[in-house]
């Protein structure tokens, strides 16, 4: 247990035992740092982890106070997925945009989009960051930010991951349009029409999507909810279909939530060297962590150059600029050239203003606000889940990022589910968009990225009710 952990459940203990009662006050930070000889920031992610679980409430200017007992939340699924292993082309894409079209309607409660809300960004901060780099733009820049980008930005990027204790070197980022782009470059990069990719069971559905449109075929791997892809399944689907590539998270899994444990990464990146096989790592929610340090990504662990890490600022920091970057070790030169063949460039004014934000500071502030807003509201969100649907719902329970994967009760039909619940203005994503073999059809996910309100209560509420009509 880190010491926030033990910290925050000794506080949880005192709760349950009456020692501290609803409304009682807790010590100040500074009161309790200095008791308990541990820094403020230990006491911040403490006070932090007991507020997400509902046991203490934050009053302005007042300090800590405690709320109640702790809510009940619904049971997390423990079984690994069980994917047919075969190898199969796919085909998802139109299912896929079916389901996201409907995401995009403003009007809609938006529990299935893939974003979280725009309000929760900086957007005024960037705006003038915006304002003045392009003010300031070298006319030169549409040059000199040609990829592999923008100096400055690759070496800020750079810089954020030394700070967490990664060394990449900026001669080894490649800026693209969005994390989208990178993956996409990535899978370019090492892998020609026919052949097999390893990806997650379930996974995020624009892999599938970008197999399919380059005629790969996709093996899915067994995935456990909590800790990510099965190793020893892994191993089998390398000795039997000899892929050329593996895609997939390790951290904060869309659409599951899952975290590999540091050690588990570092068996991953070991098999995977042992066949020569490039890793495509998908890392858009790395940063979105509710524990107290940045989780590592596989990419810390390859000693070979085989890691090809790829993210973005899209699901962080700023929506809409479409600016991300692939780091992908040996294929450095082969994703840059792809990129310069394809669309040459990410925008230069774009790449210019985030260089300038995380130049002038504030990015994390920012950070910790939304990791905070974020584990709050993925509590209240639980604790819905355990009042509003039927006995038999599990709900994954992850430590960071903005997803909810539910598994229902067998005989609840997703897709069906998805059409009543568009019907009463409700947005979800449905599993079957996430298998190239179109399994999890009892299974959901779920967005808890916008403010919780009276407005998602209620649709909560509605979604629940329909579920229960379906067992
Ligand atoms: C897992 C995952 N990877 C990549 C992306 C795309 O990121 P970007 O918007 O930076 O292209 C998304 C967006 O939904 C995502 O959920």
């Amino acid at each position: 247990m880190k010491l926030y952990e033990t910290l925050a459940a000794e506080l949880a203990q005192s709760i349950q035992d009456g020692v501290l009662r609803m409304g009682d006050r807790l010590p100040s930070v500074r009161q309790a740092s200095t008791s308990r000889a541990v820094s403020p920031s230990t006491v911040f992610q403490a006070y932090y982890l007991l507020e997400a679980r509902g046991l203490i409430r934050a009053r302005e200017r007042s300090g800590y106070y405690v709320a109640g007992a702790a809510q009940k939340l619904p049971p997390e699924p423990e079984q690994a997925s069980q994917p047919d292993e075969a190898s199969s082309p796919v085909d998802i894409s139109e299912r896929v945009f079916e389901v996201l079209e409907s995401a995009k309607m403003r009007d809609l409660v938006p529990f299935g989009s893939a974003f979280p809300s725009p309000l929760l960004f900086p957007m005024a901060r960037l705006a003038r960051a915006m304002a003045s780099s392009v003010q300031q733009l070298d006319p030169w820049s549409a040059v000199d930010d040609l990829t592999p980008g923008n100096p400055q930005l690759r070496r800020q990027i750079a810089l954020r991951y030394l700070a967490d204790g990664l060394h990449i070197h900026s001669d080894e980022i490649v800026i693209t349009n969005g994390a989208l782009d990178a993956l996409n470059l990535c899978l370019g990069a090492v892998t020609r029409p026919g052949d097999a990719v390893l990806v997650e069971s379930p996974t995020f559905y624009a892999a599938l999507q970008a197999l399919e449109r380059n005629s790969l075929h996709a093996i899915e791997v067994p995935t456990h909810p909590r800790e990510g892809i099965d190793l020893a399944a892994l191993a089998r689907a390398i000795e039997r279909h000899q892929p050329k590539a593996c895609w997939l998270m390790s951290t904060f899994q869309n659409p599951l939530g899952s975290l590999m444990p540091d050690e588990k990464k570092r068996d991953l990146v070991k098999l995977l060297t042992q066949h020569e096989i490039p890793l495509i790592e998908d890392d858009v929610y790395g940063e979105l962590y509710f524990g107290d340090k940045r989780p590592m990504p596989a990419k810390a662990y390859d000693s070979k150059g085989l890691v090809m890490h790829c993210s973005s600022f899209s699901k962080c920091l700023a929506p809409g600029y479409r600016v991300g970057w692939a780091a992908p070790g040996r294929f450095t030169r082969a994703v840059a050239r792809h990129k310069l063949t394809t669309t040459l460039a990410a925008s230069a004014p774009a790449q210019a203003a985030l260089a300038t934000y995380l130049e002038k500071g504030g990015y994390d502030k920012h950070l910790r606000q939304l990791r905070h807003t974020l584990s709050v509201q993925q509590t209240l969100f639980m604790e819905a889940i355990a009042r509003y649907f039927p006995p038999g719902t599990q709900a994954t329970r992850p430590k960071g990022g903005y997803f909810l994967w539910l598994e229902l009760p067998a005989e609840v039909n997703a897709l069906e589910l998805h059409r009543q619940a568009l019907a009463l203005g409700i947005s979800i994503a449905p599993g079957p968009i996430f298998s190239a073999h179109h399994g999890f059809t009892n299974c959901i996910r779920l967005n808890y990225g916008h403010a919780w309100d009276e407005r998602s209560e209620t649709a909560l509420a509605t979604l629940g009710a329909l579920v229960q009509k379906m067992v």
